[in-house]
């Protein structure tokens, strides 16, 4: 199956796996617009994809997820421009780290901003011109393996902002299924990436008062493991996992031991007792 005629906006699209996910939607098809905070990011995926000779699929803005008014802007242009899309990838992502007692209300806001605002904001944006144009459409949302098992230490505010990502599209998914529109979770392991730039993607403000300063200068010198899977490969989960409206699209299976025991914890500690089902449907009546 194939995305001719799509059209894609994908956040963070200009590096790493939103990347990964542009070329094979475009390979596959699709029309591709890199929607990404980092010009530098931008101006480098559009000679790559110029490279391929596929220039004229893609097409790219600046933006900063965050930014409620410009993101508001960003998709009347895409109303504008394609008529609507059909697949929006909120992708965008922020891999902030650092001990949680140096944590400081810029880190919160930080990592909240980016991980959970962009994705609400996207889901808020698009979602009008989704059900108007009446084609139906696919919102992909990236967040992380770390969502759902605890890894090494100094990821608690990045593992809860990714943890609403998985619970806010889990819920909205049934909701959404009945306009027509599909909700899926990305949930990378180690994906080759730029993702230790984070530092780099702070506004001013948020750095300003950072307590994670060391952590994620730090974090900038880290090494991208050769072993880590190509963002490409990632983008071909995705992909699959649009057109069967896969709930959730894993990359990796080597947490499984700790997610299996994560889940049995949880369940180990609910009661066997099971009560009768509880009402929520029913209702005073109306006052006056
Ligand atoms: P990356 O840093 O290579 O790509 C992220 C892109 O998002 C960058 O081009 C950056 O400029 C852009 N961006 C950052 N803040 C933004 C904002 N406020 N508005 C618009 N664009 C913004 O990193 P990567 O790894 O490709 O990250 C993509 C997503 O994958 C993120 O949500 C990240 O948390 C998630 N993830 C990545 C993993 C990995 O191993 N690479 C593992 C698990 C999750």
């Amino acid at each position: 199956e194939s995305f001719d005629g799509k059209t894609a906006f994908i956040t963070g699209g200009a590096s790493g796996i939103g990347l990964g996910i542009a070329q094979v939607l475009v390979e596959r098809g699709a029309k591709v617009v890199l929607a990404d905070l980092r010009q530098d990011h931008i101006d480098n995926a559009l000679a790559r994809f110029a490279g391929g000779g596929q220039s004229n699929a893609v097409s790219a803005l600046q933006l900063d997820v965050t930014n409620r008014e410009a993101y508001r802007e960003a998709a009347a242009r895409m109303q504008k421009e394609f008529g609507g899309i059909d697949i929006l990838v909120n992708n965008a992502g922020v891999g902030l780290e650092g001990p949680i007692l140096e944590a400081t209300y810029a880190d919160y806001d930080f990592g909240f901003g980016v991980n959970v605002g962009g994705v609400i904001n996207g889901f808020i944006e698009f979602l009008p011109q989704m059900v108007a144009h009446g084609r139906g459409g696919h919102i992909v949302s990236t967040a992380s393996l770390a969502a759902e098992v605890v890894m090494p230490p100094h990821l608690a505010i990045y593992a809860a902002s990714k943890a609403a990502v998985c619970h806010y599209c889990e819920a909205v998914k049934p909701e959404l299924m009945e306009k027509g529109i599909g909700v899926s979770i990305l949930l990378p392991g180690p994906v080759k990436s730029n993702i230790h730039e984070t530092q780099q993607n702070r506004p001013a403000h948020l750095l300003e008062g950072s307590g994670f300063k060391d952590s994620e200068k730090k974090l900038s010198r880290r090494i991208v493991g050769e072993n880590w899977m190509e963002p490409e490969e990632a983008g071909m989960l995705v992909a699959d996992g649009i057109l069967a409206n896969q709930t959730y699209i894993i990359t990796h299976g080597f947490y499984k031991d700790a997610m299996r025991a994560r889940a049995q914890a949880v369940l180990g500690a609910t009661p066997d007792k099971v009560e009768d089902a509880p009402d929520f449907g029913r209702f005073r009546e109306e006052d006056g």
